[in-house]
């Protein structure tokens, strides 16, 4: 089997409860796994609105609600969908195969505040060559 171009191993599916999420590490960067209704997201996992983790949050369809202040975000697409939140978190392409959940960490670079996944590994590239 082999690994799409750009995907990186984070897990496998069987980890992740379902509903309910998990967290893995990109090098520095906290990723939530998350499953819902059969599907599988990736999120970044921090809440945009006081940074603590969502992956200890309630997962309900395509949405999570921070644990902390109750800020709910969509799964797909990353934007706050609930109060007090305002910005976005980012998110991540997924592809799950053999039971296996591939992350892309760099296909997505969507619109959150913080410095995102991509852009942190890009860094750490060229810093290393
Ligand atoms: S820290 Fe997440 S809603 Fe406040």
């Amino acid at each position: 089997m082999t690994v799409p171009d750009g995907f990186r191993q984070a897990c496998l599916l069987d980890e992740v409860p379902e509903p309910g999420s998990l967290r893995v590490e990109f090098d520095e960067i906290d990723v939530a796994i998350v499953r819902s209704d059969g599907a599988v997201y990736a999120i970044e996992d921090v809440c945009s609105h006081a940074e603590v983790a969502l992956s200890e949050g309630d997962v309900e369809g395509a949405t999570i609600e921070c644990w902390m202040h109750g800020s709910c975000f969509d799964l797909r697409s990353g934007a706050p969908t609930g109060p007090p939140a305002t910005e976005p978190i980012d998110v991540f392409d997924v592809q799950v195969t053999d039971g296996v959940v591939y992350v892309n960490a760099t296909a997505r670079p969507t619109f959150g505040s913080r410095q995102n996944l991509a852009a942190v590994l890009k860094q750490k590239e060229q810093a290393t060559s």
